[in-house]
């Protein structure tokens, strides 16, 4: 038996992305160039990408919202679910992040599709008009409630909502955490729990990102 190690964690993650995404140039620029512009290397990993991709096609979604850009590398994921016509809304704090996103994501093909944001989430939100059919929330953990809140008010019954991170090395299950990450990561979990417009699960993943998870929810 494999001992389960983040080492091997890692090697069975790059074997699935192997047998199961391939390269993808695309995707692979986009990476190059967010590392370049010294963006951390916190993107999805490549299966958790095609995850969201399969979610969008899964769900018929064609008015994606992405909370979090980065370097646009889930955005050029879920850009090619929604098929012509389709559209997301991508919103990023970071003016220089957003441009490099820009580029990428206009290279990759999918530029008439997207939409990017530059503000805070708690600013931008506001201002957007309704009607996703599912949302990516992948910012700053400590508004995951506010976003939460923000995805229900823009979606509608059926709307489809993905939370990255809800693992956190297991940190989760510490009530007396420090860490603002984690408590507001528990308090979206929570928030997913208890408030009725959502009805939600959540899977730990483990992989090239360590141990971490994803939450599922849908607008009820
Ligand atoms: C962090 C944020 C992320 O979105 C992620 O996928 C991993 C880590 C972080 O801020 O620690
Ligand atoms: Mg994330």
């Amino acid at each position: 038996m494999v001992e389960s190690t983040p080492r091997a964690w890692r090697a069975a993650d790059e074997y699935l992305a192997d047998v199961l995404v391939g390269d993808d140039p695309a995707l692979e620029a986009a990476l190059a160039a967010q590392r370049e512009a010294g963006m951390p290397e916190i993107e999805v990993a490549p299966v958790a990408g095609k995850l969201l991709n399969l979610l969008v096609r899964i769900s018929g979604a064609r008015r994606v919202l992405e909370i979090g850009t980065l370097g646009g590398y889930s955005t050029i994921w879920m850009a090619r679910a929604v098929g012509d016509g389709g559209r997301v809304v991508t919103i990023e704090a970071e003016a220089g992040n957003a441009a490099i996103a820009r580029e990428s994501i206009d290279a990759a093909g999918v530029g008439d599709r997207v939409d990017i944001r530059i503000g805070r989430g708690a600013d931008v939100l506001p201002t957007l008009v309704g009607g996703f059919d599912l949302v990516f929330i992948d910012a700053d953990k400590e508004s995951n409630t506010v976003y939460l809140d923000w995805a229900a008010r823009l979606g509608h019954p059926g709307t489809v909502i993905v939370v990255d991170n809800v693992g956190r090395d297991g940190e989760i299950v510490d009530e007396n955490t420090k860490d603002t990450k984690v408590i507001g990561t528990r308090d979206g979990l929570r928030m997913l729990g208890e408030d009725p417009r959502f009805d939600a699960t959540a899977l730990q993943t483990v992989g090239i990102k360590g141990w971490d998870g994803m939450a599922i929810a849908l607008v009820v």
